[in-house]
């Protein structure tokens, strides 16, 4: 394998520039993941700490095993959305390693507004339900919640993606052989007690976990009927009356080790399919990565440079490097992984447009992953493109990517705006993991473009009305659009809404895609049948 040319000036006043300011991206980022790590507020983890109770982290920590890496998805979600709730919206989902098998783990926080959930909540267990399903993981869920937030009821009951879609997940991955087990580890109300209840095998705290459709308030005001916690849902009438529990611990820790146990017995783990090589670190510094991304966005990234510090040992067999050269396409290894990479390097023409297509049919021939590699404005527009048929090119290249039934795998190193966004194996388009650097953006066009689109329109209103505006007011009018858009494409407005899996830095790109390919490499092969191709 050929490999790559690097042409860094570290000594440039640019380049210093650049790491200065990114230095100050990855510090920000990770101010946000200790805010989301701390959970609710002290007063609350006191109370938990007192009632003799793991904080939620801690009992993930108790759960994998030692020195499992555990790879968060949607660490984020729900950041300053609600008030008095830390990003990460009530809950921790991610991937771990227990008794040897990768599970997904979905463990509510009780210390953020009693583990109940709100609409972002929702949205994340959905997400990670998803991505446990759709790589057969076996989900463990650890129950403290109180169901649902009531005011935000719109959010939580009526749609497809909210409350019910957490029980249809469960039981269509319960059918499939898909094992979900729970550990009810505190006061589980309503939903939160649906949530057990539907799972394989569930295990039950002593004195702690209760699980009930109405707690003792509700009940009395129901029916006037006096019962306690204890007598109403908790671990001994469960596990020896209803039997709506299978296991009773004696704390969280027993209840943790039961569940290792549980998991020990779910039967052989399926064998890694692809043929992995001994990793190798890129021969380019990953670290120059942060020097080399402008700290103004209008200015491109010259993108081999930083391909060639993705793949391991700089090694890539580029595919068409002469032709359609605003999209790199080729294969290489990440972690010893084998990899097909296209990453746009400028527009999407016809001719680029192309180019993936048929770089997209190769990999699916070959069930090589696919990893998007997304920093594009957008596809060119104008009378020449347009008579060029870049539509029916863009949309080749769209219907390949939609198609192609092998793993796929988004990350937003830059720009990624528009129909370059779809194209890019945006969120629609199911790619099994969507990762942003801090400094990826994304929207259906730029803040400037989107000031001027819509200052143009009232241009031509004024015209039709006979009225007009001066600069000033135009102005006026623009710099509010362009705030508006700046803040939407940021990267956490995306982690934010659950519409990305996770901000990473750039220097962690290539762990969390080992660990993601690991996971894939364990599905049998899919067969990809491709949608017309117009030409
Ligand atoms: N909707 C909205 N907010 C809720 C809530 C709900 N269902 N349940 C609890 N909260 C809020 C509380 O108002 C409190 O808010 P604050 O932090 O601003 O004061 C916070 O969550 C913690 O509640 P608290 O009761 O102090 O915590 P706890 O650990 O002692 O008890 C529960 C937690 C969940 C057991 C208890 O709050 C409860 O029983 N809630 C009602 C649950 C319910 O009936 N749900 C029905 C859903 S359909």
């Amino acid at each position: 394998m050929a490999l790559m040319k690097s042409e860094v000036f570290p000594a440039s006043e640019e380049y210093r520039r650049n790491r200065e300011v990114y230095a100050e991206r990855i510090a920000d980022l990770h101010r946000r993941r200790k805010a989301a790590a701390l959970g609710g507020p002290a007063r609350a983890r006191q109370l938990h700490k007192e009632r003799n109770q793991l904080l939620p982290r801690e009992r993930i920590a108790a759960l994998l095993d030692p020195g499992s890496p555990f790879l968060e998805f949607c660490q984020l979600a729900g950041e300053g959305m609600y008030e008095g709730v830390p990003p990460g919206g009530s809950i921790i989902t991610g991937v771990g390693i227990v008794a040897g098998r990768p599970c997904m783990v979905i463990a509510n926080d009780a210390t953020v507004k009693g583990g109940t959930y709100y609409g972002i909540t929702c949205k994340k267990h959905v997400r990670a339900q998803r991505f446990a399903w759709q790589h057969r993981l076996p989900c463990i869920t650890m129950v403290q919640s109180g169901g649902a937030n009531l005011p935000d009821q719109p959010n939580i009951f009526p749609d497809e993606g909210q409350f019910g879609s957490i029980f249809y997940n469960q039981i269509r991955m319960s059918g499939e052989g898909i094992a979900q087990i729970a550990i009810v580890h505190g006061p589980s109300t309503a939903g939160g007690a649906y949530m057990p209840a539907l799972c394989d095998e569930t295990v039950i705290v002593r004195n702690q976990g209760a699980m009930f459709l109405g707690g003792p308030q509700l009940v009395y005001a129901a029916t006037k009927e006096e019962v306690g916690i204890e007598a109403l849902g908790g671990g001994e009438m469960h596990s020896r009356i209803s039997g709506v529990t299978d296991h009773l611990a004696e704390s969280d820790g027993h209840a943790i080790a039961i569940t290792r146990d549980i998991v020990a017995n779910l039967g052989g783990i399926a064998p890694q399919l692809w043929d992995v090589a001994p990793p190798r670190e890129p021969r380019f510094d990953p670290n120059d990565i942060y020097g080399l991304i402008s700290a103004d966005p209008r200015v491109p990234t010259n993108n081999h440079e930083i391909v060639a510090r993705i793949v391991d040992n700089s090694e890539f067999h580029e595919f068409k490097p002469l032709y359609g050269e605003t999209l790199i396409t080729g294969f290489g290894r990440i972690m010893g992984f084998e990899i097909g990479i296209l990453c746009n390097n400028g527009v999407l023409f016809s001719e680029s447009a192309l180019k993936a297509t048929h770089f997209i049919d190769l990999c699916c021939k070959r069930n090589i992953p696919l990893l998007f590699m997304a920093d594009v404005t957008g596809f060119m527009v104008g009378r020449q493109a347009e008579e060029g048929g870049i539509s029916k090119h863009g949309a080749k290249m769209i219907t390949a990517m939609a198609s192609a039934n092998v793993p796929k795998y988004t990350l937003i190193i830059g720009n990624s705006y528009g129909a370059g966004y779809m194209s890019m194996c945006g969120r629609a388009f199911k790619p099994n993991a969507m990762m942003m650097w801090p400094n990826g953006r994304s929207a259906i066009m730029g803040p400037d473009q989107a000031a001027n689109t819509l200052a143009m329109v009232r241009d031509e209103i004024h015209k039709r009305e006979g009225t007009s505006w001066n600069d000033e007011e135009r102005e006026a009018y623009r710099a509010p659009v362009r705030k508006e858009f700046e803040d939407f494409a940021n990267a956490y407005n995306f982690a934010r809404n659950t519409w990305c899996d996770m901000v990473i830095d750039p220097l962690e790109t290539r762990q969390v895609m080992a660990m993601l390919l690991d996971l894939a490499g364990r599905l049998p092969r899919q067969r990809t049948d491709v949608g017309v191709l117009r030409m």
